[in-house]
């Protein structure tokens, strides 16, 4: 399996460190022998890891060389909303954008694609995707693996469908595109050579529609260390982890000198979907292949309390909002560029009590935050999905509340988004806007934005 490479970067005298990213044509071999053409960040798929520390000022010079316009969004990252890289950030072909902010959160798996207004789920398709790893040089060594590409390893998993010429198809269930090709690193078959008695898989689900219940061939137990946002308190054993598009998990495996074990994607829980949708969203897929040598290095044991998590209660929310999730609607609305749904006070915390009302999949995804489930229909989340988040899973007909608090980045005239991360949804209209503004500033309020005080 291919390791995406470690993105170079320069630090500039002012000390921010700026890497480059070109999106841009290419192809890839899907299929033996036969070529499909894709786009890529630097290459002809996926993208290089950018890599970055907490407190560390970064920027990227994003330039497109696509023949249409694009933008590149750092999915789970807490920064301006102008920085963002959403719908109101585009590029044009040719043209150069280069964000800017400082890295002020916890070490996590980030990642980064495109976000074109109502384009999202093409470019993301047809290749466009990368990670964006955070360190904490001040976070305590909790034993887990951290050697880049040896026993610390990105995997990013997507589905696609391709015809026997090489062409993606785009033909769509009520979710989306669920392919039958399912790479790992843009690869079919991967298989990942193993060194070390422990290895750790930063899961990422970079498909458009497709949810995957990851375990192994064996169901051997695993542990998962962190969430979207970062690492949970403690670690959590499990056969299991389930991830919708845009979520990601990290993973301990302990593995036994010699051995071989399958990743796989076994059939998800969706709740309580409609009979007749299964098809296709229930398939099970090998996704790649752990390979231990004949000896293994020794890896450090993984610390029983991983972090403290700051302390994020729905008690402590000043602000309750509302949001059905149903169709391609967000309280009833499709996304408009020019309409705020939602004006947040900066400083403020939130409880987004959100419901799927529908009896398919959709999910949630809040830019500039990492939110924390409070409870689903009243009751406490299960381990994983008491972390930091900042996609999750909708199961039809329940209620989800989120609580968040918006600590920084007032600016009334840029919107962040809120959407489902099913992209063919977000791109037809399940997104909504949201502005920040400093306490007290009702300027960008609008009527009808959320429940105020
Ligand atoms: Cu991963 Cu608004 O997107
Ligand atoms: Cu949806």
């Amino acid at each position: 399996m291919p390791v995406p490479p470690l993105a170079p970067s320069a630090v500039a005298p002012d000390g921010t460190r700026v890497f480059s990213l070109t999106a841009q044509e290419g192809t890839t071999q899907f299929l033996d022998g036969v070529d499909t053409p894709t786009w890529g960040f630097d290459g002809d798929l996926l993208g290089p890891t950018l890599r970055a520390s907490r407190g560390e000022q970064v920027a990227v010079q994003v330039r497109n060389e696509l023949p249409e316009p694009t933008s590149v969004h750092w999915h789970g990252m807490h920064l301006p909303a102008a920085m963002d890289g959403g719908p109101h950030q585009e590029v044009e072909p040719g043209a150069t954008w280069r964000p800017t902010w400082r890295v002020d959160q916890p070490a996590a798996t980030l990642w980064y694609h495109p976000h074109p207004h109502g384009r999202t789920e093409e470019h993301v398709y047809k290749g466009l995707a990368g990670f964006f790893l955070l360190d904490d040089p001040d976070a305590p060594d909790v034993g887990l693996p951290q050697e880049y590409g040896v026993d610390d390893v990105p995997v990013v998993v997507q589905d696609r469908d391709v015809a026997a010429d090489g062409t993606l198809t785009t033909e769509r269930a009520e979710v989306g595109i669920l392919g039958s090709v399912v790479t790992a690193n843009g690869v079919r078959g991967a298989h990942v050579p193993v060194t070390t008695e422990h290895v750790r898989l930063r899961l990422l689900n970079g498909s458009t529609a497709r949810t995957y219940a990851f375990g192994f061939a064996d169901d051997r137990t695993f542990t998962q260390v962190a969430s979207d946002g970062g690492l949970l308190e403690a670690p959590v054993p499990t056969t299991r982890v389930q991830l919708s598009p845009g979520e990601r998990a990290e993973v301990v495996v302990a593995m036994a000198p010699g051995e071989r074990v399958r990743l796989r994607s076994f059939r998800p829980d969706l709740g309580r979907i409609a009979a007749g949708f299964a098809a296709g969203a229930n398939d099970e897929f090998d996704v790649l292949e752990l390979r231990a040598a004949a000896t293994l290095e020794p890896s450090p044991e993984v610390a029983g309390a991983l972090t403290a998590l700051e302390p994020l209660r729905a008690e402590d929310a000043t602000v309750t909002r509302t949001f059905t999730v149903s169709g391609r609607e967000i309280n009833g609305r499709r996304m408009a560029m020019d309409r705020i749904d939602a004006t947040v006070e900066r400083g403020a915390t939130e409880v987004w009590e959100v419901r799927n009302l529908d009896l398919v999949p959709h999910n949630l995804h809040v830019h500039d935050v990492q939110f924390r489930v409070a409870d689903i229909d009243g009751e406490a989340p299960p381990p994983p999905l008491a972390g930091a988040k900042d996609t999750v899973y909708l199961e039809p007909q329940r209620t989800y509340r989120l609580v968040m608090r918006f600590d920084d980045y007032a600016d009334p005239d840029t919107p962040y988004m809120v959407h489902c991360h099913l992209l063919l949804h977000e791109d037809e209209g399940l997104m909504a806007q949201f502005v920040v503004v400093e306490p007290g500033d009702e300027a960008a309020r609008v009527p009808g934005s959320g429940a105020g005080h």
